[in-house]
């Protein structure tokens, strides 16, 4: 086991893990382990694509000590609950649309201070913004037809001028016919639009096909 070469993350070989903000506590079945006395939670990254998307070689962390985190696309919050262990400071917001994994975001919060979980449409950022204010990374996991213009609408709205970003593209979601690679151009097209510098591209294969991570800082 050694320190990963991303602040807070611990590796041992291809497996990743984070430092239990609830020791004794899971959140989806994942394993525990003890090392010099403290715990942590694997991290599974045909689970979590922020997990697949550091295993596939990211440079670094795609944030830098934020104190305000928005996550569009929060699900039942297996991601965020690993992000909720990375920064136990910050304030994390996850938005998700679906009532079904709501309830089981709002019981994970309910264990976790940081988080703070909001139903609602990340097409529809001024139905949260007033909650939300200005954030210092945006994350985005949702499978739209239009995930960028959704994600470069939401940076506008939300990210502050020092902030960064990470878009988990699903490709499929946009189209079913055109090739990846003209899909994930057209979305960089999108960001330059917006004032958004893309920093880093990456594909999350094999742990998610067709999907492709553009991280990104506000220009
Ligand atoms: C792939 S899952 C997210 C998994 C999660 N990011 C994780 O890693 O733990 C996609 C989620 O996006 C949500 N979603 C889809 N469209 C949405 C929208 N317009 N607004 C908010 N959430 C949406 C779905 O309800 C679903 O929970």
């Amino acid at each position: 086991m050694s320190q990963s070469e991303w602040p807070g993350i611990l590796r041992r070989g291809r497996e990743l893990y984070t430092r239990n903000l609830r020791p004794g506590e899971r959140v989806y079945g994942e394993e525990l382990i003890l090392e010099d006395g403290v715990e942590y939670r694997h991290w599974d990254p045909w689970r979590s694509k922020l997990a697949a998307y550091l295993l596939n070689g990211a440079p670094r962390l795609p944030y830098d000590h934020p104190r305000r985190v928005l996550y569009l696309g929060a699900a039942h919050g297996t991601t965020l609950s690993h992000l909720s262990d990375l920064l136990p400071d910050a304030q994390l917001f996850g938005i998700d649309k679906s009532a079904g994994s709501f309830g089981a975001l709002l019981a994970l919060s309910h264990r976790r201070p940081n988080l703070f979980p909001i139903l609602a449409d990340a097409q529809l950022p001024e139905r949260y913004l007033a909650d939300v204010g200005s954030v210092d990374f945006l994350y985005q996991d949702v499978a739209l037809r239009n995930q960028a213009d959704v994600f470069a609408e939401n940076a506008a709205a939300t990210l502050s001028h020092s902030g960064s970003g990470l878009l988990m593209l699903k490709v499929r979601s946009v189209t079913q016919r055109r090739p990846v690679e003209a899909v994930v151009a057209e979305s960089r097209t999108t960001f330059t639009r917006q004032g958004l510098r893309i920093v880093d591209q990456r594909s999350l294969a094999p742990f998610s096909r067709d999907h492709v991570a553009l991280a990104v800082l506000r220009a």
